[in-house]
């Protein structure tokens, strides 16, 4: 078992070193639970370890034991306290139980040599993996897992009347790339933090803060194909999902295919359970429905800021969206909301 374990971490280990400094997610996983799977075999291998030293120290008490046996009957034979064949068969029945004691304790000390061999080469492979998901974690080309937004701006020369004035719902976008600076902004007017509290752009029943955002991206310098989520604290990004999603997503749209021209989809999710628990069920759903309207809201009025073209979705599976995005049950999808460059 322990010599497979090897190979097989050998193997992926060498797999590794031939993708050199990037690999997809699948195989950072991989990578991950190989290095579990050699951490729990050297915990086995120690505890099996410790049990045979445990046997080897009982054996070696018999053998003392058996010794001084040995010598009390010699003792008393040469003392003539104890006469003829009945000493000797004696003697020679001591002198056996010595002999299976010292075999046993040779038993035990093979054992324990072969299991001190295996461990030291499965603490090897430990390191090994370990060593692989260090250096595979922090930057794979092309699937950053996190990613620091840059600082959103606080002022523009659109005001607040204009944009309400020009908010429109935009179904048609140019396929060009958007920045990582508009993607920042776009993500802050969502759900950023505006307070060292942690009272964020739209308001909270509660300040339960029931959303969560994910950005599908498609097309937007510097930042790869794939599914990240926003966490709102540290203004950045988490890669969730490698590749682009937003085919599948349109898909569940209910046949809406324009959506698929924008270069990213913001996400809405909801975790009722957030609000619920603090509302009740009735109050707190409706709550949260309230919440991601404020949230989209913001969307649309940094999206005209920006020049930038989206529209609400709200008309798509929520079942297949969730399978899409692999969230866990207690997430609920509620919009969608492509965003690219208007056209025009
Ligand atoms: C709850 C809700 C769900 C919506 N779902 C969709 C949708 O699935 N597809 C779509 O194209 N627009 C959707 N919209 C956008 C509306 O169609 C749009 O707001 C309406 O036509 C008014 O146009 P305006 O936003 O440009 O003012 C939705 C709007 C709301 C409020």
């Amino acid at each position: 078992m322990a010599k497979r374990c090897l190979t097989l971490g050998v193997a992926l280990l060498a797999c590794l070193l031939v993708v050199g400094c990037g690999i997809p997610q699948e195989e950072y996983d991989a990578a991950v639970a190989e290095k579990e799977a050699a951490e729990a075999q050297v915990a086995s291998l120690q505890s099996e370890l410790s049990k045979a030293k445990n046997d080897l120290a009982a054996a070696q008490e018999e053998l003392a034991t058996a010794q001084s046996d040995l010598e009390a009957a010699q003792d008393e034979a040469a003392a003539g306290e104890s006469k003829g064949s009945s000493a000797q068969s004696q003697i020679s029945s001591l002198k056996g139980d010595l002999a299976a004691a010292e075999a046993t304790i040779a038993e035990k000390e093979a054992k324990i040599a072969e299991l001190e061999a295996e461990l030291a080469a499965a603490e090897e492979v430990a390191e090994e993996e370990e060593e692989v998901v260090e250096e595979e974690e922090p930057a794979l080309p092309g699937s950053l897992w996190e990613v620091q937004l840059p600082e959103p701006r606080e002022d523009s020369n659109v005001s607040i009347e204009e944009a309400l004035l020009k908010r429109r719902s935009i179904r048609t976008y140019t396929g060009e790339a958007l920045t990582l600076q508009e993607v920042s902004q776009l993500l802050w007017a969502a759900q950023g933090t505006t307070s060292p509290r942690g009272f964020r752009t739209a308001p909270s029943a509660g300040a339960t803060y029931p959303l969560e955002t994910y950005i599908v991206v498609g097309d937007v310098e510097g930042l790869s194909e794939g599914v990240y989520r926003y966490e709102t604290a540290q203004h950045k990004l988490v890669k969730v999902l490698e590749g682009d999603y937003r085919p599948q997503l349109t898909m569940a749209s209910l046949g809406q295919y324009f959506v698929e021209g924008g270069a990213v989809y913001i996400v809405f999710t909801a975790i009722y359970g957030r609000t619920t628990v603090r509302a009740g069920d009735d109050e707190g759903i409706k709550y949260v429905h309230m919440e991601v309207g404020h949230a989209a809201q913001n969307v649309y009025l940094q999206a005209v800021s920006l020049g930038l073209g989206t529209v609400v979705i709200g008309g798509f599976s929520s079942d297949r969206a969730r399978e899409i995005l692999k969230l866990p049950e207690s997430e609920t999808p509620l919009y969608f909301m492509p965003v690219g460059r208007m056209r025009g």
